[in-house]
């Protein structure tokens, strides 16, 4: 295949992506193109990635959240059958999963976060009633859902992060975010945001602000980033990424930086890489990745290096993985997966391992 039609043939996948994120070919897709249940563990002493027990159902567009037990909680997303409700929980101990008790919605491209009281809150994201408004709560020590307040509006594709107060953030399908109270159970009244976004990241800053950066609104990829202060319960607009992107990656760096990388702009997919510094309110341009990645995963390992784990580029699902060493400010490849994989999911376990599950290839 020439690489013209390459670029063309990816351009018309991304339309398709572009269709989801609107919410309004969900119905028309089958993804039944290649959904994985396979795990694969990446230990970075050995540079190394190693199969370990497959999911009981394939699944993309899923979640998975470290518990206090150090098992891995794997929430519902999109099969063979469509959306989801069963979740299955890995043990890092004995390498296998156990299918556990069933969410009430079937949902996908949801948020899932651990909460103080080890609990995990599942909110919004996409199912057969469209948009999703309503939120669950799992209790690893019952094993059971219960359902809780439902957000103020629907959010098919959110980001939720947990404050230093413990309330949780979710932003994202609009102008708007709001905040979850574990101890009340309910939703505050959502606070004004300059941009609706989807596709953007959202992170928690060491002084316990959250920087929300690129997405889409309504078909054009954005630069703008905004800043949330809980002190104030307000947004602020910042200065803006150099470049567009939307399905990038985004992490807090030991030095309280911020690296964002990859993703997909107006012409294609890429490769760059922006580092934000909250003390300066500066983006800067750094080493690009070595391959183009979008629907990749970033990852922080123990030496504080960043890994970054497979996605989508040009040539389609990748295999490739590659760190980050913020020290030198290089990219290095590293082992490749068994299995090119994209919309899948990257934890890191307590043993200083990253379990990858799930996703398309
Ligand atoms: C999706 O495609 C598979 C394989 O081609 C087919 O068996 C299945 O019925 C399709 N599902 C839907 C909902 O169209
Ligand atoms: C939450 O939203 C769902 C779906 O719109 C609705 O059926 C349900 O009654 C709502 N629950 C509450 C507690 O408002
Ligand atoms: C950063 O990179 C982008 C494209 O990759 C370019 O358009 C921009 O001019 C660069 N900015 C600086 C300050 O070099």
């Amino acid at each position: 295949m020439s690489m013209n039609s390459l670029v063309a043939l990816s351009l018309l996948t991304w339309t398709i992506f572009t269709g989801v994120e609107s919410g309004s070919l969900n119905s028309r897709i089958n993804v039944s193109a290649g959904v994985l249940a396979s795990s694969e563990i990446f230990d970075s002493s050995v540079n190394q990635w190693k199969a370990t027990g497959s999911m009981a159902t394939p699944r993309e567009y899923h979640t998975a959240t470290l518990l206090n037990s150090d098992k891995i909680l794997v929430i519902g997303g999109e099969g063979f059958a469509g959306y989801m409700t069963s979740c299955e929980i890995y043990d890092p101990s004995t390498g296998q999963w156990d299918v556990i008790a069933s969410m009430k919605t079937a949902r996908a491209d949801h948020a899932a976060i651990l909460l103080g009281s080890g609990k995990v809150l599942v909110a919004g994201g996409r199912g057969y009633s469209e948009s999703l408004i309503n939120c669950e709560i799992y209790d690893p020590l019952t094993s059971k859902w219960h359902p809780t307040a439902n957000m103020s509006i629907a959010r098919p594709h959110l980001t939720a992060t947990v404050l230093n107060s413990g309330k949780v953030l979710v932003t994202g399908s609009v102008a708007s975010s709001e905040l979850y109270d574990p101890v009340t159970g309910h939703w505050q009244t959502p606070t004004r945001m300059a941009t609706a976004r989807s596709g953007h990241s959202a992170t928690l800053l060491k002084s316990g602000k959250v920087l929300v950066t690129g997405g889409s609104d309504v078909g054009n990829y954005l630069t703008s980033s905004e800043i949330y202060d809980p002190s104030t319960d307000q947004w602020d607009t910042i200065s803006s990424m150099s470049t567009a992107r939307s399905s990038h990656a985004a992490i807090l760096l030991g030095s309280g930086k911020v690296l964002v990388t990859g993703g997909v702009g107006y012409s294609d997919f890429m490769a760059t890489c922006e580092l934000y510094d909250p003390s300066t309110d500066k983006w800067h341009n750094i080493t690009s990745m070595t391959a183009e990645r979008c629907y990749h995963t970033t990852t922080m390992l123990k030496s504080g290096k960043i890994l970054a784990t497979a996605g989508y580029g040009y040539t389609g699902d990748l295999d490739s993985s590659e760190i980050y060493d913020p020290s030198t400010g290089q990219w290095d490849r590293s082992a490749k997966l068994a299995t090119t994989r994209s919309y899948h999911t990257a934890t890191m376990l307590t043993s200083g391992k990253v379990l990858v599950t799930g996703g398309e290839n």
